[in-house]
């Protein structure tokens, strides 16, 4: 049987108030091991979001009796999990499905399968059904734990399947996961966005926003403590705004006390929308040297009215004040997202984001070019400013924003700094890790115990990266 259920965007928007069924993940007894013997092949497009997706695929493929393989052509399954956040990370996985089609005009009997947000526009489904007819089977990023039975409906009748829902669906608890380090673990705290900036395109793509029940979350915290993890990321796309849909009374700021005394030794939580940002939020994280001195907080622009056309609900000075507040945590480290050439944006507003970032000394930046999404409103608007206009302002900002990382990195020079060992590099004696601000560490020792945490002495700094020797 054909499904076809496809995404509609008018019934993305729409927002009830209604509480989410919870249910469990659960596979058929004779779903186990049907694939027995055969191969998958996954590849991640995007945000941390879709890689701890990935995790939870991975695990339920195994159990289905696949085993993952690096090499795409072997494989008797390939899985994209996309993105939609900017145009070249569509092109890439389109890209990816021209190279799939080659591979099945030789080797009929690979299936291909496509996930993840791009499976929820509207545009790339009809693209599917029109241009892709051999793709096998198509879910979105409501319903991963449909796959197995997708994935048997197309074996049995050789259809394909093309299952996305506009609207989220139930929470799914206790998926199986798959971790991809053996150390740090990625934790989902809320589910969707209720934000929409004008310019992005995830609150189509994820959905209303939707708290994890806490006891969940610590639950899954705990188990991990049980199984030696020293960190856990908690994760959402604004994760600050967490509780606000499932509590009267419990907010970030609580689940981040709650899952600091579960004594994990580090958490991070990303990604911080500063419009939700509380002051008790950084009570907290003085309070407990677990929670890592690490925020990540999109500035986006440095222009009062560029920030009204992005729908942030935030002005430069609010931003800064945050900032303030945040700074006098002791040794944070302050990271950034920035979008240029947004439509309308002229010269003096973007020297108005090169000031911000003169002010701010971002530790790191993550810095793009606007680019226009399907269906968002910032994609109506009209833009006069040539692409090489927009590539040359990207260019100025990187050398602003890049010496800043090497300040920050130089400043830690002949410091000792935490580092939680990742492992071992090529060298002999050499390592790497992370130190508490989420720096990359390369540094010497002696039978150092990977996953552990220990001190290391800065060296020598880099614009990337630090190099050390275990104290
Ligand atoms: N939820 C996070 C961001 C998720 S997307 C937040 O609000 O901070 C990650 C980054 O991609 C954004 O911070 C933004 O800088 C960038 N981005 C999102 N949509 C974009 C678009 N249409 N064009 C260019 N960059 C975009
Ligand atoms: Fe997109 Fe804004 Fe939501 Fe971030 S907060 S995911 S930028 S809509
Ligand atoms: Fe991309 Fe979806 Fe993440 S659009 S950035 S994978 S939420």
């Amino acid at each position: 049987m054909k499904i076809i259920h496809k995404p509609n965007y008018k019934e993305a928007k729409t927002t009830d108030k209604r509480a989410y069924k919870k249910i469990d993940f659960q596979i058929d007894q004779e779903q186990k091991n049907v694939f027995h013997g055969k191969t998958y092949y996954l590849k991640t497009y995007g945000c941390q979001m879709n890689e701890h997706d990935s995790e939870n695929i991975k695990a339920i493929l195994e159990e289905l009796g696949f085993h993952s393989t690096d090499c795409m052509e072997e494989a008797d399954l390939v899985l994209l999990n996309t993105c939609s956040i900017r145009e070249n990370a569509h092109n890439k996985a389109f890209g990816m499905l021209g190279r799939l089609k080659h591979l099945k005009e030789t080797k009929k009997d690979v299936l291909v399968g496509l996930c993840g947000c791009m499976a929820q526009e509207e545009g790339v489904i009809d693209e599917i059904l029109h241009k892709y007819k051999w793709v096998n089977f198509v879910f979105g990023t409501h319903n991963i734990n449909r796959l197995p039975d997708l994935l048997l409906e197309n074996m049995r009748s050789h259809e394909q399947q093309i299952e996305v829902f506009s609207r989220e669906q139930d929470l799914i608890e206790h998926m199986p996961v798959k971790r991809d380090n053996p150390y740090k673990a990625y934790v989902n705290i809320i589910y969707g966005c209720d934000k929409f900036c004008t310019y992005c395109i995830v609150p189509y793509t994820r959905g209303r926003q939707r708290s994890r029940a806490k006891e969940d979350i610590l639950e899954e915290i705990k188990n991990l403590q049980k199984d030696h993890y020293q960190e856990v990321i908690l994760l959402g796309q604004n994760v600050n705004a967490y509780g606000k849909d499932l509590y009267e009374n419990y907010k970030m700021e609580n689940l981040l006390e709650d899952v600091a005394k579960t004594g994990i030794p580090r958490i991070r939580f990303v990604t911080s929308h500063p419009w939700d940002f509380t002051d008790q939020m950084i009570e907290v994280m003085k309070k407990y040297k677990n929670i890592m001195p690490a925020i990540h907080l999109p500035v986006q622009s440095g222009c009062n009215r560029i920030l009204k056309l992005m729908g942030r609900r935030y002005t430069k000075e609010e931003y800064l004040k945050l900032f303030y507040k945040l700074k006098e945590i002791p040794n944070i480290a302050i990271s950034t997202d920035i979008i240029v050439g947004f439509p309308g944006e002229s010269e003096e507003d973007f020297q108005e984001t090169l000031d911000l970032c003169k002010t701010c000394k971002f530790d790191n930046a993550y810095t793009f070019i606007y680019s226009a999404r399907e269906n968002t409103p910032a994609s109506k608007l009209i833009d006069h400013t040539s692409l090489k206009e927009k590539e040359d302002r990207l260019q100025r900002l990187n050398a602003v924003v890049n010496t800043y990382f090497k300040e920050s990195n130089e400043r830690l020079l002949n410091k000792e700094v935490e580092v939680l060992v990742e492992g071992v590099s090529d060298k002999k004696n050499n390592y790497f890790g992370y130190t508490d601000t989420n720096k990359l560490i390369n540094f010497t020792g002696e039978h150092v115990p990977v996953g552990s945490i220990i001190k290391v002495r800065v060296l020598d700094a880099k614009t990337w990266s630090l190099d050390g020797k275990a104290v």
